[in-house]
């Protein structure tokens, strides 16, 4: 009896088996993984930290590995954080796996310190996450050949050079982050010269770069701008008087930078998709303007150490959509709106650090009330 049951499992398992290689690869030949792509990544194993590569074993089932289901060849490697520090020359085997679309070497050091031109080989590459993975020098050109790629990562490269050339050539990919590298000889206005991203969705991580230059509504008004990370940049100076689009920019973080006239533009209220608005420290020092009540989408807001004064208006109520609010370390004085009680979303809201008081008759939820404690005496 036992023994028809385990043959019964075994027709079962088989039939599984069957079916499951005949519907993914209309093959029964398993392993999936091409003998030339194992053997680029057992040499690749020599300089890593990476379990459960064993050879004899299908590589498409390894950690950190993705392989098309169909051809088995290796698509997709993420090997973020395994690395060894120094130079080896085995690493070099990664160049094999021709098929690669997307590539993760984030926060390794393994190649270097040059960034190496064979990255620009990958013809379907379409994400290249080469962050913290201390490159030095030029941006090999061959890299913005890449005619695929949508994200590109080469944050925290800090010795990385930027030419304006290479910096438009890059230009092209959806998703690019370049925090933490050296722009200090770009300016950030030859954005404005992109008239054909070919993208419905743009990201720039510019954060910590010492970009320069100014902010102007053209670059705000760049079509399918949804998300500028401009935070740090000292020496970058926002001049946007007038934003006569529909700016279609959702995320926008200027902390630390410089705003013509110290103030808040009146031109933000344009910016109506925005659902998260950051000028933390950029020596703000005029009132809010009222107008900010416009931006019907904001979810969060974080104005905190400026000089902004003034009372807090009531038309900030408007903002139903608000999780995060930040008015802290600034000069705001009067009464905190009675209206603040419709802020229904709010889990986070600080405005300590003002000459701000608080009328005890209204109510707002303990949960939202993390930070009231510090003005109210
Ligand atoms: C370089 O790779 C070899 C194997 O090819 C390995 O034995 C050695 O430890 C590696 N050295 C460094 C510095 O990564
Ligand atoms: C993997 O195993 C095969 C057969 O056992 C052997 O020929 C090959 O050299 C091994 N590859 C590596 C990189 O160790
Ligand atoms: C790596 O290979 C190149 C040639 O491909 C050679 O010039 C270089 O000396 C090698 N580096 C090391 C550390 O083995
Ligand atoms: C790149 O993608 C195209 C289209 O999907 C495919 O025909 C080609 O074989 C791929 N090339 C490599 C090297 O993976
Ligand atoms: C790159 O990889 C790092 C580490 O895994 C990750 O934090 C970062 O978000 C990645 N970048 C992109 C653009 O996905
Ligand atoms: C930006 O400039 C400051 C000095 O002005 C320097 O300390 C910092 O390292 C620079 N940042 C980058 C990413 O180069
Ligand atoms: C975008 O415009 C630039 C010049 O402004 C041109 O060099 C590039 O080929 C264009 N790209 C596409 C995809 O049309
Ligand atoms: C806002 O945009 C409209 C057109 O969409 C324009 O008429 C108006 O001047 C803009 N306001 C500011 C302050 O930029
Ligand atoms: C902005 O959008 C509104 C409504 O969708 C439209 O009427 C207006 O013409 C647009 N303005 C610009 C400058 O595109
Ligand atoms: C704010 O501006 C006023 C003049 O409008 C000036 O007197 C004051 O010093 C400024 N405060 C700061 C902190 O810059
Ligand atoms: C607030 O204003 C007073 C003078 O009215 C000034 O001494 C103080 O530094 C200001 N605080 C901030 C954070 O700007």
């Amino acid at each position: 009896m036992g023994s028809l049951l385990l043959l019964q499992f075994q027709i079962i398992l088989c039939l599984h088996m069957f079916f499951t290689s005949f519907s993914s690869s209309s093959s029964l030949s398993l392993p999936l993984c091409h003998p030339d792509q194992n053997s680029a990544l057992l040499q690749l194993k020599n300089s890593l930290k990476v379990d459960g590569w064993e050879n004899g074993t299908d590589c498409c089932s390894w950690p950190a590995v993705t392989c098309e289901s169909t051809s088995g060849h290796v698509i997709g490697l993420d090997l973020s954080w395994h690395g060894l520090e120094g130079k080896n020359n085995s690493t070099s085997s990664l160049f094999h796996l021709t098929h690669l679309q997307k590539i993760n070497l984030a926060h390794n050091s393994f190649y270097g310190p040059l960034l190496p031109s064979q990255f620009g080989g990958f013809v379907n590459l379409t994400h290249l996450n080469l962050s913290w993975c201390s490159f030095e020098g030029d941006i090999p050109s061959k890299i913005s050949y890449l005619s695929k790629l949508v994200s590109l990562d080469l944050s925290g490269n800090l010795n990385l050079k930027w030419t304006e050339t290479t910096w438009k050539r890059l230009l092209r990919n959806a998703e690019i982050f370049l925090d933490y590298t050296d722009m200090s000889s770009i300016r950030l206005s030859s954005l404005s010269l992109i008239t054909n991203w070919s993208f419905s969705s743009v990201t720039l991580g510019l954060s910590n770069t010492n970009i320069t230059g100014y902010l102007t509504s053209d670059i705000l008004c760049l079509p399918n701008l949804k998300e500028l990370h401009l935070y740090g940049n000292t020496y970058l100076q926002v001049h946007v008087s007038r934003l006569n689009c529909n700016a279609s920019v959702s995320i926008l973080d200027l902390s630390f930078c410089e705003f013509q006239g110290s103030m808040i533009p009146s031109s933000f209220s344009n910016l109506t998709y925005l659902t998260s608005l950051t000028l933390f420290e950029c020596g703000l020092n005029g009132s809010i303007p009222s107008s900010l009540s416009n931006l019907q989408h904001l979810t969060h807001l974080d104005l905190s150490s400026n000089s902004i004064f003034g009372s807090i208006l009531s038309s900030f109520s408007n903002l139903q959509h608000l999780t995060y609010l930040d008015l802290s370390n600034n000069n705001l004085t009067g009464a905190v709106p009675a209206s603040f009680s419709k802020l229904e979303l709010l889990t986070h809201l600080d405005l300590s650090s003002n000459e701000l008081w608080f009328n005890p008759f209204i109510s707002l939820e303990a949960s939202r009330s993390c930070c009231l404690g510090s003005f109210l005496q």
